[in-house]
């Protein structure tokens, strides 16, 4: 009996209408828009007003439903991942169930940081090849302006708000789908990276409060070494496994953390920059949202097709990073066949 394989059927995706740009930056900390853009690739980044992670999360979702033409009762089970839940709990997975009437599916919270997304495919790609769900929401969505210190300029210009989702189904088409995938987590970067304020280790006091231990942390050259090493090597190593060469790779989709580490793993992987997908220009570090907003781009724009072989690349607090191999089996986008 051949083995039940699952693929990404739909993408949605949501970015805030707030554009936070580098120039604003040199308004509140002391930077440049030269130094963000030659040290990151950023320009611009999006500010999520008012609502929290799961107002993004489930309008990337209803993004998606309606681009694969399902209602969301159809949804057996949805997957958030986020380092910016709403609240400790319930958990965002919940209020995205509520928030888009999927009232028949179970659901919970993955935390991964900037490789939460990949995580969370990789586990709704379980539920589908054990025959236990046929239908599994995985959001992307991460509201990171909340937990950010806005006088920290080593951070604060890193950071944007979105969310982005995929429906992960079986798929009966030989050689289509997740065809395989690679992640991992070291907790020896615990110290690098981290938001240390909230938790049972430090309850909230107003001591956390004064030590801005409910910021976003980063030794951003320490993290910058790793990234550039372990997200370069999974993504070789992933092809290697499967006898492929960067040739053979339609787009790269990495996590847009810097354009630096971006186009070491392209150059690792031998894959030209034209065959990258690149928005950290855009919309900065979105931590979970990055992966699933660059394809859900893509597909909308006409640029990811059908058949195409993608490599999906991810590195984050933990540390933990990982890769996965897809060959892309949704039906061009309008935009595509037009
Ligand atoms: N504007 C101007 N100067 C700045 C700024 C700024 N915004 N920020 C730092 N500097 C200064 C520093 O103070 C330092 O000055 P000094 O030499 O006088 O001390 C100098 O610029 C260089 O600073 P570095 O930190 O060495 O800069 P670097 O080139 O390493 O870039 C960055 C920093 C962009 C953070 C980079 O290290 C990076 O991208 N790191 C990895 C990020 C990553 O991949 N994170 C994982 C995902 S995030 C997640 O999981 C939530």
């Amino acid at each position: 009996m051949t083995k039940r394989r699952a693929t990404i059927t739909a993408t949605g995706h949501y970015v805030p209408a707030k554009i936070l740009s580098n120039a604003d930056l040199e308004k509140m900390v002391d930077t440049s828009d030269q130094w963000i853009r030659t040290r990151t690739g950023i320009v611009e980044r999006r500010v999520m007003e008012g609502g929290a992670s799961s107002h993004m999360g489930a309008l990337a979702s209803l993004d998606a439903l309606a681009h694969r033409g399902i209602a969301a009762e159809e949804i057996d089970c949805i997957i958030a991942a986020t380092v910016t839940p709403d609240m400790f709990f319930p958990s965002t997975a919940c209020l995205i169930q509520d928030r888009i009437g999927a009232k028949n599916a179970w659901g919970f919270d993955l935390n991964g940081a900037c490789s939460g997304f990949l995580f969370a495919l990789v586990t709704a790609q379980q539920f589908v090849e054990n025959g236990v769900h046929n239908k599994v929401l995985v959001v992307g969505t991460d509201k990171m302006t909340s937990i950010t210190d806005y006088t920290d300029r080593n951070n604060c210009i890193l950071f944007g708000d979105a969310a982005a989702a995929v429906i992960v189904e079986p798929c009966d088409e030989e050689g289509f789908g997740i065809l395989d995938a690679i992640v991992r987590c070291d907790g020896s970067g615990q110290d690098a990276l981290y938001m240390k304020g909230g938790g049972s280790a430090n309850p909230a006091t107003h001591e956390t409060v004064d030590k801005k231990m409910h910021y976003i942390y980063q030794d951003g050259k320490a993290v910058f070494k790793v990234a550039v090493v372990r997200m370069a090597d999974v993504s070789a190593e992933i092809l290697e496994r499967n006898r492929l060469t960067g040739k053979d790779v339609s787009w790269l989709v990495p996590h847009q953390a810097n354009l630096r580490i971006i186009d070491a793993t392209a150059d690792r992987m031998g894959i030209d920059r034209s065959k990258v997908m690149i928005n950290i220009d855009r919309y900065g570090n979105t931590t979970a949202a990055t992966i699933p907003l660059c394809l859900s781009e893509w597909w909308n724009n006409g640029n990811l097709k059908r058949g195409q072989t993608i490599v999906l690349a991810s590195f984050g607090a933990g540390y933990t990073w990982g890769s996965i191999l897809v060959r892309w089996s949704v039906k061009d986008s309008p935009a595509g066949t037009a």
